[in-house]
C-alpha cells in the first residue's frame, strides 16, 4: 500500500502496480503543511479522494476518515464513510483506534455496506492522548492492548488492519493471530513480519520537505529516491536560465511569424506610431533568418 493525494501521484502509484492506494489524512502534514494530521477536514479529504480516483484505476482505494468525522457516534461515522465512497470515489475507508467507541463505529460502517480498514499502534489522530508521535506496544501490557484492539477490529468486520510504529515481534504476533480470519496486517514502522507494508508517497520518494520531518525523519522510512533534491535542482536551473536569458532558446521558441506577416505587422505598428515595437518584431525576424 502507498499513499497518494492527487491525480499525478495516483497515476504513478497505479502504473507501479501497487495493490492498495490510501488517500491518507497524512495529507494534512504532507500536502497542507500542518504540524499534525488533526486539521484536515472531510471536505478537504474529499477533494483529494476525487483527484486520486480519477488517476488510479487498478488499486483498491482507501479513504482515511479524518479527525472529527467519525468519533461523535456510529451514525456520524456511517455518514462520513458514505460520503468518501459516494462523493470521493473510494472503495473503502480507514479509521484509527481499536477502543470500544471506534470498534462500534467500524461495525456500524461495515453494517452500512462500506469496507473498513482498521489502524492501531501509533495513531497520529490521537497524539493528544498518546503524548506525541511515539511508538506503541513497547511494554508487555501495552503490546497486549494493541493486540486486543486489532482482534476487536477484526471482530467488527474490518478487512485489514494497519499496524503503525509497533515492535516487530508484536506485529508478527498480531499478523499470526489474524491469519486464520484472512484479515491481513499492513505495517508501517512495524518490521517485516506483516502481511503487507505501507509508506507515505513523499517519504519513500525522498520528496519530504515538511519541517517536522526534517527534524524527525521517521527511522523506519527508506527513501527509494531523492526526488526532492532533483526538484530543487531543476527549479534552481530554471531560475538561473531565465535570469541569464539562456531559456527559452530557439529550441523552445516554436511560434514564428513568416516574412510577409512580419512586414504586415510592422506596417500596422508604424501606422499606429509604435515604431519601437515594429523594430522589435523586425529584429526578431532578422535574427531568426540569420540562424536558419
Ligand atoms: O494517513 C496516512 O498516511 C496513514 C498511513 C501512515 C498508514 O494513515
Amino acid at each position: 500500500m502507498v499513499t497518494a493525494y492527487d491525480y499525478p501521484s495516483a497515476t504513478h502509484v497505479d502504473a507501479a502496480g501497487v495493490d492498495v492506494l490510501l488517500v491518507g489524512d497524512s495529507a494534512a502534514m504532507i500536502v497542507h503543511g500542518h504540524d499534525t494530521t488533526l486539521p484536515v477536514t472531510l471536505d478537504e479529504m474529499l477533494l483529494h479522494c476525487r483527484s486520486v480516483a480519477r488517476g488510479a484505476r487498478a488499486p483498491l482505494l482507501v479513504g482515511d476518515l479524518p479527525f472529527g468525522s467519525y468519533e461523535a457516534s456510529p451514525r456520524q461515522a456511517v455518514e462520513s464513510a458514505v460520503r468518501l465512497l459516494k462523493e470521493g470515489g473510494m472503495d473503502s475507508v480507514k479509521l484509527e483506534g481499536g477502543g470500544g467507541a471506534r470498534v462500534a463505529a467500524a461495525k456500524a460502517v461495515v453494517g452500512a455496506g462500506v469496507a473498513v480498514m482498521g489502524h492501531v499502534g501509533l495513531m497520529p489522530q490521537a497524539i493528544s492522548v498518546l503524548g506525541g508521535f511515539r511508538p506503541q506496544g513497547t511494554s508487555a501490557s501495552s503490546a497486549v492492548r494493541v493486540l486486543r484492539e486489532a482482534l476487536a477490529l477484526r471482530d467488527a468486520g474490518c478487512f485489514a488492519v494497519v499496524l503503525e510504529c509497533v515492535p516487530a515481534a508484536l506485529a508478527a504476533a498480531i499478523t499470526e493471530a489474524l491469519r486464520p480470519s484472512g484479515v491481513p496486517t499492513i505495517g508501517i514502522g512495524a518490521g517485516p513480519h506483516t502481511s503487507g507494508q505501507v509508506l507515505v508517497y513523499h517519504d519513500l520518494l525522498g520528496m519530504m520537505a515538511h519541517p517536522h520531518y526534517r527534524q524527525v525523519t521517521p527511522k523506519f522510512c527508506k527513501k527509494f529516491a531523492q526526488i526532492g533534491e532533483q526538484v530543487q535542482n531543476a527549479l534552481s536551473d530554471y531560475c538561473d536560465e531565465v535570469r541569464s536569458g539562456s531559456f527559452p532558446s530557439a529550441l523552445h521558441t516554436p511560434y514564428q511569424l513568416d516574412e510577409r506577416a512580419t512586414e504586415e505587422l510592422s506596417k500596422a505598428l508604424r501606422a499606429e506610431g509604435e515604431v519601437g515595437a515594429a523594430e522589435a518584431a523586425e529584429r526578431v525576424f532578422e535574427e531568426k533568418k540569420k540562424r536558419t
